[in-house]
């Protein structure tokens, strides 16, 4: 299956099964955006799927269960511009 031309948002994609959906969708011409609660972890993956050609951004979980007070929305705007500056 192809994904050129689609977005693949994947939960979870620092580690394990994340990771590697991440990195199939990517090999498969998916543009991917990589969530996940570890940053470290989830820039990782997104390096690495740069690495091998294909085209990645880390947006960090919120984190519901911490409360109100911790939540931003730097991740939402993140994934805003990465749609908007799809073709
Ligand atoms: N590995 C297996 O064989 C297997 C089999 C059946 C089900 N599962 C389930 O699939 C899921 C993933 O398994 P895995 O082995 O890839 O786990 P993993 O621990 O290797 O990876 C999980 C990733 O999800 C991230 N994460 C955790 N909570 C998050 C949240 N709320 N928001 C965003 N990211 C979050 C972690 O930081 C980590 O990078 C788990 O729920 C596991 O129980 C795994």
């Amino acid at each position: 299956m192809e994904f050129t031309g689609k977005i693949a948002l994947i939960t979870g994609g620092g580690g394990g099964i994340g990771r590697a959906s991440a990195l199939g969708f990517a090999q498969r011409g998916a543009k991917v955006v990589v969530v996940d609660l570890d940053q470290a972890e989830g820039e990782a993956s997104a390096e690495l799927i740069r690495q091998r050609g294909g085209d990645a951004r880390f947006v960090r979980a919120v984190n519901l269960t911490l409360g109100p007070q911790n939540h931003d929305i730097d991740g939402a705007e993140t994934i805003w511009d990465f749609f908007r500056g799809f073709p």
